[in-house]
C-alpha cells in the first residue's frame, strides 16, 4: 500500500509537479501551522539556510574568491536547486499566499493558513531571492541584448524559434519587476517596518501584490510557451548543471555579460527527454522474471510535461482570478446591506 502511495506521488510529481507540490505544501503548511506561529524565528533561521548557501558562494566568486559548491552535497543540494528553480518550494508558497486572499476564512484550513500568511510571505522570500540572485545575472543580460541588439544576438546565437527566444526573453526582462515590486512587499511583512507604516500606506503597497500576481502568471507562461517553442535555447546545446550555472553566474557577472536560456536549461537533461510523448521504462529482465511495471516506471517528455505545466497554470491563476473576483462581489454586497 505505502509503495503504491510512493509510487503515484512520484508519477504525479514527473508529470504535474506544480499541483503535486502545492497540495503537499498545503497539507504541510496546514498541519505545521500552530509551530510556524509559534517558532516563527526558527522556520525563518531554517529556511534561510539555502538561501545564504547560494548567496554566500555566488557573492564570493563575484570577488575571485573560490568556495565550495554546496549544491553538490546530497539532498541539501537538490533543495538549494529547488530554490534557484522556484520548483517545489517557491512557487507553490507564492500560490499558497496568493489563494489566502481570494477562500472563505471561515474555511477551516484557510483559517489556519491566514494565522501564518505573514510567516509564509517572509519565508516565501528565501527562495525568490535565491532564484532572482542567480536569474537576474545568469539569463537578463542575453535577454536585454536579445532587444537592444537583436542582429547582433541572431547571428551569435543558435535560435529554433525566433518568437520562442523573444517570448523567454521577455519574461525573463518581466522578472526585474517583479523583483522591485516583491522586495517592498516582502520587506514589509516584518513586523518592525510594518509598525513604521500608517495603515493606509501599508494597504495602498498591498495592492501591488496584484500585479505581482499576474506578472508572475505572465513570467511562468512565457518561461514555459518560450521553453516549448525554442527548446533547450534553440540548439540544444550541452545541458549544464546548476552547480556550472551558479560558478558561470558569478563568473557572468564579474565579466559583465551572462549565458542566456529558455527556463531550465540549467538541469540535466536526461536522454530520454525530448524523445517521445509518453514512453514506459524498458524493463528489465531479472532472473528470467519481468517485474511488475509500476507508475513510476512510465517517463513523460518535456514537451509533454511542459504542456501539462501550462494547463496547470492557467487551472491555478485562472481558479484564483475567479475565487477573488466572487470574493470581491460578496464584500461589496456586505458592505451595501
Ligand atoms: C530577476 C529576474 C528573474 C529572472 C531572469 C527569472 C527567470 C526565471 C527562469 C529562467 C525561470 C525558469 C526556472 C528556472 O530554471 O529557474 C523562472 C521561473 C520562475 N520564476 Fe523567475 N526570474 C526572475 C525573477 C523572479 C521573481 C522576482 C519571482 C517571484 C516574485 C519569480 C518567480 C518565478 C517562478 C514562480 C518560477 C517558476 C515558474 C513555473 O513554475 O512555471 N522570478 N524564472
Amino acid at each position: 500500500m505505502v509503495k503504491i502511495v510512493i509510487d503515484l506521488l512520484e508519477f504525479l510529481r514527473s508529470c504535474a509537479p506544480l499541483l503535486t507540490s502545492l497540495i503537499i505544501l498545503t497539507v504541510l503548511c496546514i498541519l505545521l501551522s500552530k509551530s510556524i506561529k509559534k517558532h516563527a524565528t526558527v522556520y525563518y533561521l531554517v529556511l534561510a539556510i539555502p538561501f545564504a548557501l547560494v548567496a554566500l558562494p555566488f557573492t564570493c566568486r563575484m570577488f575571485g574568491i573560490e568556495t565550495v559548491s554546496f549544491t553538490s552535497i546530497p539532498i541539501l543540494g537538490e533543495i538549494i536547486r529547488d530554490y534557484i528553480h522556484m520548483g517545489t518550494f517557491g512557487h507553490p508558497l507564492l500560490i499558497i499566499i496568493m489563494y489566502m486572499g481570494a477562500l472563505d476564512p471561515k474555511i477551516p484550513g484557510v483559517k489556519k493558513l491566514l494565522a501564518i500568511r505573514k510567516e509564509l510571505s517572509i519565508i516565501s522570500g528565501f527562495p525568490v531571492l535565491a532564484h532572482s540572485l542567480i536569474r537576474v545575472t545568469s539569463s537578463v543580460p542575453n535577454s536585454f541584448k536579445f532587444f537592444a541588439d537583436h542582429a547582433e544576438y541572431m547571428a551569435n546565437t543558435k535560435v529554433a524559434s525566433e518568437w520562442g527566444v523573444g517570448i523567454s526573453s521577455f519574461s525573463f526582462l518581466l522578472g526585474i519587476i517583479m523583483l522591485l515590486i516583491f522586495i517592498p512587499l516582502w520587506v514589509t511583512s516584518f513586523d518592525s517596518v510594518r509598525k513604521r507604516m500608517s495603515n493606509v500606506n501599508w494597504r495602498k503597497l498591498q495592492k501591488w501584490a496584484y500585479v505581482l500576481y499576474a506578472t508572475l502568471f505572465i513570467h511562468a507562461m512565457g518561461i514555459q510557451a518560450g521553453g516549448l517553442l525554442n527548446p533547450r535555447g534553440g540548439g540544444a546545446p550541452r545541458p549544464v548543471t546548476v552547480e556550472a550555472t551558479v560558478a558561470e553566474s558569478a563568473r557572468s557577472t564579474a565579466n559583465g555579460h551572462g549565458g542566456h536560456g529558455h527556463g531550465r536549461e540549467n538541469e540535466t537533461v536526461k536522454p530520454d527527454q525530448n524523445t517521445q510523448s509518453v514512453q514506459t521504462a524498458r524493463p528489465v529482465a531479472t532472473g528470467g522474471r519481468m517485474p511488475t511495471k509500476g507508475l513510476s516506471d512510465f517517463k513523460v517528455s518535456a514537451p509533454v510535461k511542459g504542456y501539462i505545466h501550462i494547463l496547470s497554470l492557467i487551472l491555478i491563476f485562472g481558479s484564483y482570478l475567479y475565487l477573488r473576483l466572487r470574493k470581491a462581489k460578496k464584500d461589496r454586497l456586505k458592505l451595501m446591506h
